[in-house]
């Protein structure tokens, strides 16, 4: 196989925002040729062999951590993983610091997930021979997750452009919400955030989607159903009465499904709350959900994105 050799113009991934349309089609399209290494008997090419890969984990992570490290050793990159847990972080180390001597090991790149908006773009700023990928940075932006969405629809739907994509849930605390809005706006999708008043961010309808209160509403006419989780760990308290209540109102359950597009797909970034905002037999539902589609697909976006900014070009 041969992947593209085209570059993105930056030496960091830190978020949609800044990405232009064409280099997200070259991540999409570089994912796609990808995609068929994790089906190999031998699920690894040469081309990242030699570069180091810090995976810096500094708040909890499943599916994106596991996805980072797989899509690095698929590309046989030497991979070293970094938890706060137990590191000198614990003994009041900055982030900065820890940064620091971690780049004096000489790593090509570092993926962050942290707690503070922000901290890809500061280490990024203070680290100008280290390609730094943002994991996911407070409720700021979680470039992959976007990307790694908008590789499903497009293999599902066969466009991005004029699709139309709901996403109901904690508008308000997501960074998958903001990484989509910004990737499916500039591919020309049509994109609608549904949540109770309390769960809206000021003013996003300057982001260029449509804003709706109401669930039945948000899926009518949906070619996307894009399900996000609560944050309570991001909320002081909670933004509505009762998780009941508002799996009562904002829940997508079989009943609620059925009164939407027949042919629309279900999609959620995970981790979910069954009960709260998916019922359990949406989220399993073998003809709608592609839900564990999503997981798959980051592996190949995320060799993308590793690929592109690694500048390697001998993929065989
Ligand atoms: N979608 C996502 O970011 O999941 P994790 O928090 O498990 O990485």
């Amino acid at each position: 196989m041969r992947a593209s050799t085209s570059s993105l113009k930056s030496k960091d991934l830190l978020g949609i925002e800044a990405l232009l349309p064409d280099e997200i089609e070259l991540i999409l399209d570089t994912a796609e040729g990808f995609k068929e290494v994790s089906e190999r008997p031998v699920k690894k090419v040469p081309a990242l062999r030699g570069q180091l890969v810090i995976n810096l984990f500094m708040e909890a992570s499943t599916r994106t951590r596991v996805s980072f490290e797989i899509a690095e050793k698929r590309l046989s990159a030497d991979t070293l993983n970094f938890t706060a847990s137990g590191s000198s972080v614990e003994k009041g180390e900055t982030l900065i610091d820890t940064a620091e001597n971690l780049v004096a090991m000489h790593p090509d790149m570092i993926v962050i997930r942290a707690k503070h908006p922000g901290a890809p773009k500061m280490l990024a700023d203070r680290l100008p021979n280290v390609s730094i990928i943002n994991a996911g940075d407070g409720s700021h932006e979680h470039p992959t997750q976007a990307l790694l969405d908008a590789f499903t629809i497009r293999e599902r739907l066969g466009r991005l452009a004029g699709v139309n994509v709901s996403i109901i849930g904690d508008i308000a605390h997501s960074r998958v919400v903001r990484s989509n809005i910004h990737l499916l706006t500039k591919m020309q999708a049509n994109v609608t955030v549904a949540a109770p008043p309390t769960l809206i961010p000021a003013e996003i309808e300057k982001l260029g989607v449509r804003v709706v209160h109401a669930l039945d509403e948000a899926v009518a006419d949906a070619d996307v159903i894009m399900m996000l989780r609560i944050q309570l760990e991001r909320q002081g308290k909670l933004s509505f009465p009762s998780l009941r209540e508002y799996y009562n109102t904002f829940g997508l359950t079989p009943e609620r499904l059925a009164r939407a597009n027949s042919n629309a797909i279900i999609m959620h970034p995970g981790p979910m709350n069954r009960g709260v905002e998916i019922a359990s037999d949406v989220a399993d539902d073998p003809r709608r959900s592609v839900i564990l589609e999503q997981v798959t697909n980051g592996v190949a976006v995320r060799m993308a994105v590793l690929y592109l900014l690694g500048g390697a070009h001998n993929v065989e």
